[in-house]
């Protein structure tokens, strides 16, 4: 290292966005004579990149903040940048209850971070949190760990990841009545296609194998802004066309989709696009019309149904994951009842799920009726026991049969990797594989939440 590099240290919390905006945030910085350390307490400048989409990620922020306030009374010298969803809300609020935070930076405003600390060191602004309707979302080409060493070389501290994000589209235009995103991540804007390949092809050209595109809402890619230089009409599943043609890609998947915009083409593409693995996360939310109409989802349950029959007749075989709300405002016994039966019906083969909090600024905030805690947690707690039952039925199912794994972690010849099904494996004697390898393993274990295997052979 030499003597005027600086070393940065990032805490991601929240979405797989937040994650890519965090790499976003580290590239930035590396061209400001940064790296990235292993230690929160060392480390010259802290960067937490927050969630607000539920009080209890805020509240871990807020925590968090209030560790590293002692810690920098003991080392002045070290800045503080909040970023992400919490920085955007809540803006100079922040900096005044928090004095001892340096930045604020706001989800569209990442792209900047290197100026903006050099800024800040000539009493720059502390609050940077901009929200464009309209703007064409910077590319910046994948972090690699080539990109992220020391001037002296010394090694990074991340290793080479086969499976990376690339970010296709920024906000959302829903207004579900309880989400604070169109709020923290502002209008929906899709990017270029020309930026998006190019991305797909650095990656894969430097040994990338699988990549997963991101947005809030995938499915409406295209429709709010021209992503093709000629203006011409283009949509998301043209879009999963042109990334699978891109050659020496192996597995390409996606997230997250509004059932709304599940379109018949899309769902057609599970069949027709040869990469696309697999695996479906389409949050439903709740199982009860009346819930749905009052989160403003325009779907009811039964054309979830219709749009999940429909999937399985593409693609019989294909994972289906959820996500669930319990506990919003009004929500009663039977309107809870429905989300169990609907759970019954899919059968998914896991599910994110929590309890309703209010969040500022939303509508749903605003409504009367709200469920007690008590009677939240007990819903939550039924929904979880009988998914997780579920899912080890559905795991059990694998059993026998012989998957395509990609290796993420090799360790004294135990490893662990991916189903195209987004199932994860565990499996030894592993032959002298290595991360990056698809190897097929012969699935002999099933439990709730991963999948014990027998390697079978190495591709
Ligand atoms: N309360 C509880 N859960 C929420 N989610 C979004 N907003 C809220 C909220 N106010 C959940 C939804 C969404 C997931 C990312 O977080 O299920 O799909
Ligand atoms: Fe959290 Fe939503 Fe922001 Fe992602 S976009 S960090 S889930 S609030």
């Amino acid at each position: 290292m030499s003597m005027n590099e600086k070393i940065f240290y990032i805490k991601t919390f929240g979405c797989q966005m937040n994650e890519r905006d965090s790499e976003i945030m580290a590239q930035s910085l590396s061209r400001y004579g940064y790296i990235e350390g292993m230690d929160m307490k060392e480390a010259d400048l802290v960067i937490l990149n927050t969630c607000s989409i539920r009080a209890k990620a805020e509240q871990k922020v807020l925590s968090l903040l209030g560790y590293l306030r002692k810690t920098k009374l003991s080392r002045p010298t070290m800045k503080i940048c909040v970023a992400g969803c919490v920085a955007q809300q809540e803006g100079v609020r922040l900096i005044e209850r928090m004095p001892h935070v340096d930045l604020v930076i706001g989800t569209q405003n990442i792209y900047n971070l290197g100026p903006l600390l050099e800024n800040l060191d000539n009493e720059g602004s502390r609050v940077i949190t901009t929200l464009w309707d309209d703007y064409d979302i910077p590319s910046f080409l994948p972090s690699l760990p080539s990109n992220t060493r020391s001037e002296s070389g010394a090694q990074t501290t991340s290793p080479f990841q086969y499976s990376k994000f690339v970010t296709i589209m920024q906000g959302c235009n829903n207004y579900c009545t309880y989400c604070v995103v169109p709020y923290t991540r502002g209008r929906e804007i899709s990017r270029n296609v020309k930026d998006i390949l190019e991305e797909v092809q650095i990656l894969v050209k430097a040994g990338v194998k699988e990549v997963t595109l991101l947005g809030q809402n995938v499915n409406s890619y295209g429709k709010t802004n021209a992503v093709t230089a000629a203006g011409d009409p283009y949509t998301f599943s043209d879009l999963l066309r042109d990334v699978s043609n891109v050659d020496g890609l192996a597995r390409l998947r996606f997230t997250t989709s509004n059932p709304k915009d599940l379109t018949d083409a899309l769902m057609r593409s599970f069949r027709d696009v040869k990469k696309l693995c697999p695996q479906f996360h389409l949050p439903v939310q709740s199982g009860s019309d009346r819930i749905l109409k009052a989160m403003n989802r325009k779907y009811t349950v039964g054309q979830y149904l219709e749009k999940v029959k429909k999937l399985h007749e593409y693609l019989p075989g294909i994972a289906l994951t959820t996500d669930v709300i319990v506990g919003f405002p009004g929500e009663s016994d039977e309107d809870f009842q429905g989300t169990m039966n609907l759970l019954e019906e899919v059968r998914f083969h896991g599910s994110f799920s929590f309890k309703y909090s209010d969040r500022p600024g939303t509508r749903a905030s605003q409504l009367v009726g709200k469920v007690d805690e008590e009677i939240k947690s007990e819903r939550l707690a039924l929904f979880q026991k009988r998914q997780d039952e579920i899912s080890l039925l559905r795991n059990s199912e694998y059993i026998g049969s012989v998957k395509s794994v990609m290796i993420e972690e090799c360790n004294d010849n135990v490893a662990k990797g991916r189903t195209d099904t987004n199932h994860i494996v565990h499996f030894s004697d592993c032959a002298g594989c290595m991360p990056g390898d698809m190897v097929k393993v012969e699935i002999v274990h099933a439990g709730q939440h991963s999948l014990k295997g027998k390697i079978d052979e190495i591709s």
